[in-house]
């Protein structure tokens, strides 16, 4: 049956008011499409009755929070919102934590724990908040726990948090939530969006979050995703990880060889390296934690092979095959020569669902151009990659 966002609308905006009954609500909105859509849509059942806040996290992008609320206040969506700084909160609660998981599991606890002072102090029993059916399916299927499956996963929020939790969009997949979004007036920078997960930049530092580091991502995220729109992804950013490889893989015995054949250059045109830290991915609908490639191709004239973007994902597939214990491939596009701290990874994607991703075939011109920026302003920086990985093997985002 075809879905009707008006009919979805009218049913949820009777729901919601039936369950809320006089009470107040808290709604967290980061500006994605799916908290945004379920705060205007809250706010059409209940009106005055709902407090929206922003949490200014430190995860967020440059200028983000501020834009964000400038956007949802106006005209038509005029949601009452308030800005949060919680960014030392975050950060200390994320300190010193490598494994993706641990991140996300402090993240959850850290924005909900904020969210129940919050409700406290303002008198709301309720929390309202726009998790998909995606979120559910990828959190239970132990992919990665997701900031905002609590219920799901046999946590009783009256009892940790105080407050109820409804969420009127968890049948919903992205592609209805934005046209619930454009019935409810949600401003097309917002409805048309790429998504942005809830844990926001704090999954894209691979690793331990660090202050250079994360600025570094902030400047770079800038760029990428200015010079990535034009080809429109479903989904495109960049990432940060450490430059510290992984010792236990000191001989990768056959791999330049594999690559060299596939791509139809001798081995000795081919580096390859591990990195220290991890990024998650899926195999056979479970979640693996894996390792990380970097693949380094020079063409005769000893700059980078540029070679289309279809045969490096097939050279990604025909690497993971043989090397199972690899999450992401990675592709060098440009780098400096020097020994810096970091790299960058420019990921790309097209889905539907969000379940399942391939890599965007996005042009070398656009590449070079991003990755040449990107070297140019960020000094500790020394390379950047494309992720020539879909998702499974790996995940969208990196943890
Ligand atoms: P993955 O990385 O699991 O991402 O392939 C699938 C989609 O979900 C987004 N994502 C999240 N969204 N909270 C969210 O609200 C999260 O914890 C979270 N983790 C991933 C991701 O950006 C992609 O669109």
């Amino acid at each position: 049956m075809k879905f009707d966002p008006q009919k979805f609308v009218e049913k949820q905006t009777k729901e919601i008011r039936k369950t809320l009954g006089g009470e107040r609500a808290l709604v967290a909105v980061s500006g994605g499409v799916d908290s945004t859509t379920c705060a205007a849509l809250t706010h059409r059942a209940i009106g005055e009755n709902l407090l929206c806040v922003m949490l200014d996290d430190a995860f967020m992008r440059e200028g983000e929070p501020e834009r964000v609320a400038q956007l949802v206040s106006q005209s038509p969506l005029q949601l009452p919102i308030k800005i949060l700084n919680v960014q030392e909160r975050f950060l200390k609660a994320l300190e010193g934590l490598r494994d993706a998981e641990e991140k996300r599991k402090a993240f959850r606890e850290a924005f909900y724990n904020t969210l129940m002072e919050t409700a406290e102090q303002e008198g709301c029993q309720f929390l309202v908040q726009g998790t998909i059916a995606a979120d559910i399916v990828e959190t239970t299927g132990g992919v990665k726990t997701q900031h905002n499956v609590l219920a799901q996963m046999g946590i009783n929020t009256v009892e940790r948090f105080g407050f109820q939790i409804i969420e009127p969009l968890v049948s919903l997949y992205k592609g209805h939530v934005r046209k619930v979004a454009r019935h409810l007036g949600v401003p097309s920078e917002i409805s048309e969006r790429q998504p942005f997960p809830g844990p926001g930049l704090s999954v894209r530092v691979v690793g331990e979050i660090k202050a250079d580091k994360l600025a570094t991502l902030k400047k770079a995220t800038a760029i990428t995703e200015k010079g990535l729109a034009e080809h429109q992804p479903s989904q495109f950013f960049a990432a940060i990880v450490e430059n510290t490889e992984n010792s236990s893989y000191s001989k990768l015995g056959g791999l330049s060889e594999l690559i060299g054949e596939f791509l139809e250059v001798l081995p000795n045109c081919v580096s390859v390296k591990v990195f220290q830290d991890r990024a998650t991915g899926v195999k056979e609908g479970q979640r693996l934690y894996g390792d990380i490639l970097a693949v380094k191709v020079e063409g005769e004239n000893g700059r980078i092979l540029k070679t289309s973007i279809e045969s490096l994902v097939g050279l990604q597939a025909k690497i993971v095959k043989e090397n199972p214990s690899f999450s992401r491939v990675l592709y060098a596009i440009n780098e400096t020569g020097k020994k810096q701290a970091y790299s960058i990874i420019a990921r790309a994607v097209e889905t539907v669902d969000f379940l399942t991703a391939s890599v965007a075939d996005v042009s070398w011109k656009s590449l070079e151009k991003i990755a040449n920026r990107i070297l140019g302003s960020c000094p500790m920086v020394s390379s950047v990659y494309y992720d020539v990985t879909p998702k499974p093997p790996g995940t969208i985002e990196f943890e």
